[in-house]
């Protein structure tokens, strides 16, 4: 998704716009663009399509001079990337810039409109409606002008507006996170908190409605909504622990690579302080136990890789607890009509907490009347503080498009919740629970063990470099991270890769399995392995090359697949923790070995705050 980035200050601001825009890279985008008020008080702005590096080129010997300026990587919606289309976008005096990322869903009549009055466009874009329109209603207050023209629009947006003649930007937000960095006789704005680590741990985390003016010793907060405004000097200055180390690729070719190594630490900081070594789990939850305990359902809520730590979840929880528990996809959630009672409890799960879809899925949660539960990994984010309770996964900031380590921590948090739940509700010895706390405390060394062994990870996915397609098997726990590693491998590899619960493979899909096709087979399940052996059966008989994944110790498995990876044997609700592992790894060595730039995929963005 677009990338925001705006400086005013004392230093010199394209510089630091070109390299926050590179710390917001990871977001995706195809074009990228910058506007500086200079020393002689006029407007300069440079854009290019394409990588980022396109514009430093166009810069290197030519940044403009200026204490202000706006940046913008953007994400193709509205228009081709193209120059024409890339922010910062102008108004027709030349005076006004502004950089958007959302979508304003009534662009075309305000287009119309304004272009009846006169006003010339020059791109496709539904962001230079704004630029007009500011400029229409504008009278020498560039605040005022933004808050009268936004009250005419419909849409999700975060937004930062700039005239060459006054002294402060003018950010606003609807429904797409924006953030204001506190400095020293400067301030920043940013679409998130990462790409501004190397100058500030200090930010206000805007609301929905919030426009603010930003100077370089003052920040005054106003609403474009009905509804009081809330003064800065009343806001929650939010002081975040990530550094900017932690931002940084440590000497790892991709973050990718450097994420998944984290995973042991990421185990260790998430079950720290909540899972005591006899096993007692505290999770410190805003909501009461009386509330949870009297939960009849749960409905688990989320898009993408953290959809796939929901089916883990509704497998686990409804193993734990006895209770119904559905895994729902946030963007179909929020359009259908789901039956949610006001005692349900609804766990809204999100890396980045900005997700378009599962934001709106906790507002409908909300409005249905149930208790709203957050599982991620951003803090101050608008998913965590719109719930009624919140469980941080600590993974530390996530860069890479393809989430690892937060599923790895999505995961154990939901094991966390489930333990803590079936205590409450007195029902803990349906499950091992012993064992299982052992498999969680041991998790970290085990996935250490994985992570040793890259060089067989990396000898399997050279054996898928030229493949078309892959499909992945998996039953019960097994599921989930069969489509999880399905995912992984197609959004960074682009080899077509397929998940199916493997008794469904025979209804269909089998028909597209032929002589050498590559089949993982994920069977770190005993209870259901004969079962998935039938069905690796099938694909072999129609000559597929199968790579089992099993628990060591595991007999009988090695006369049915081509390869056997042999996974640390623990609990079997840890199991699936430790199969994604591997997985990741093949898909990171099968798009390092096909050339593919593994952090930024083509077309996808980390944090999705369009529907
Ligand atoms: C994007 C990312 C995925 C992520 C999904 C949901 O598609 O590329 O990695 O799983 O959004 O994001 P969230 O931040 O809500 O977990």
């Amino acid at each position: 998704m677009c990338g925001i980035v705006s400086y005013v200050g004392s230093m010199e601001a394209g510089p630091f716009l070109v390299e926050t825009l590179e710390n917001l890279a990871y977001r995706g985008y195809d074009s990228a663009g910058i506007a500086v008020v200079n020393s002689s008080g006029e407007l300069v702005i440079e854009k290019a399509p394409g990588k980022l590096e396109e514009l430093e080129k166009l810069l290197a010997n030519n940044m403009p001079t200026g204490t202000m300026g706006v940046g913008h990587t953007r994400w193709a919606t509205h228009g081709v990337p193209t120059y024409i289309n890339a922010h910062p976008h102008m108004d027709c005096s030349g005076n006004i810039v502004v950089i958007q990322n959302g979508i304003i869903e009534n662009y075309l009549p305000l287009k119309e409109k304004l272009i009846a009055e006169g006003h010339q466009f020059v791109s496709q874009t539904d962001t230079e409606v704004l630029a007009h329109l500011v400029e229409k209603h504008y009278q020498g207050d560039l605040k005022e002008a933004v808050k009268k023209a936004l009250v005419e629009v419909q849409g999700s947006f975060a937004l930062v507006f700039m005239h060459k003649d006054e002294r402060y930007l003018v950010a606003a937000r609807m429904n797409a996170p924006l953030i204001i960095g506190l400095g020293y006789g400067e301030n920043y704005i940013a679409s998130d908190i990462p790409a501004l680590l190397s100058k500030t741990n200090k930010f206000y985390i805007l609301n929905n409605g919030d426009i603010v003016k930003v100077a370089e010793d003052i920040i005054e907060v106003d609403t474009f909504v009905d509804g009081p405004p809330i003064s800065a000097s009343n806001r929650h200055i939010s002081i975040v622990d990530w550094t900017v180390e932690e931002t940084s690729k440590k000497g790892y070719q991709y973050y990718m690579l450097k994420e998944i190594t984290e995973q042991p630490r990421v185990v260790h900081n998430t079950t720290k302080g909540r899972l005591s070594p006899k096993g007692d789990v505290k999770l410190d939850l805003a909501v009461t136990d009386e509330h949870l305990r009297r939960a009849k359902r749960i409905h688990l809520v989320a898009c993408g890789t953290a959809y796939h730590a929901c089916i883990y979840g509704k497998y686990i929880l409804e193993e734990m607890l006895g209770l119904p528990v559905a895994a729902d996809i946030a963007s179909e959630f929020r359009y259908r009509k789901p039956v949610v009672h006001p005692r349900d409890l609804v766990v809204l799960v999100s890396q980045s907490g900005e997700t378009a879809d599962t934001l709106a899925s906790l507002d409908t949660a909300r409005e249905l009347g149930a208790t709203s539960l957050a599982i991620t990994n951003v803090q101050g984010s608008s998913i965590a503080r719109h719930s009624d309770s919140v469980l941080y996964t600590y993974a530390g900031p996530e860069i890479a498009v393809a989430s690892t380590k937060a599923f790895i921590a999505q995961l154990t948090v939901l094991l966390l919740l489930g333990l803590y739940l079936s205590d409450i509700r007195g029902v803990s010895s349906k499950i091992d629970r012993k064992q299982l706390i052992k498999g969680l405390n041991r998790l970290p060394s085990d996935i250490d063990s994985l992570l040793a062994r890259q060089e067989e990870f990396k000898g399997l996915a050279d054996q898928i470099l030229d493949d078309e397609h892959c499909y992945f098997l998996g039953r019960n726990l097994d599921e989930p991270i069969a489509r999880e590693g399905a995912l992984k491998l197609k959004e960074i590899s682009y080899i077509h890769a397929e998940a199916y619960a493997a008794g469904e493979l025979k209804h269909g899909t089998i028909a597209l399995v032929e002589d050498g096709t590559p089949v993982v087979a994920i069977m770190t399940q005993e209870s259901v392995i004969e079962k998935t052996l039938s069905n690796v059966q099938e694909v072999r008989a129609r000559q597929a090359r199968v790579f089992g994944l099993v628990c060591e110790g595991t007999q009988g498995i090695e006369e049915h697949c081509t390869s056997t990876i042999y996974l640390p044997r623990s609990h079997r609700m840890v199991m699936p923790i430790m199969a994604t592992v591997p997985l990741q790894l093949l898909a990171y060595y099968a798009a390092l070995g096909r050339g593919c730039d593994v952090d930024q995929p083509r077309n996808l963005a980390k944090s999705v705050t369009v529907e």
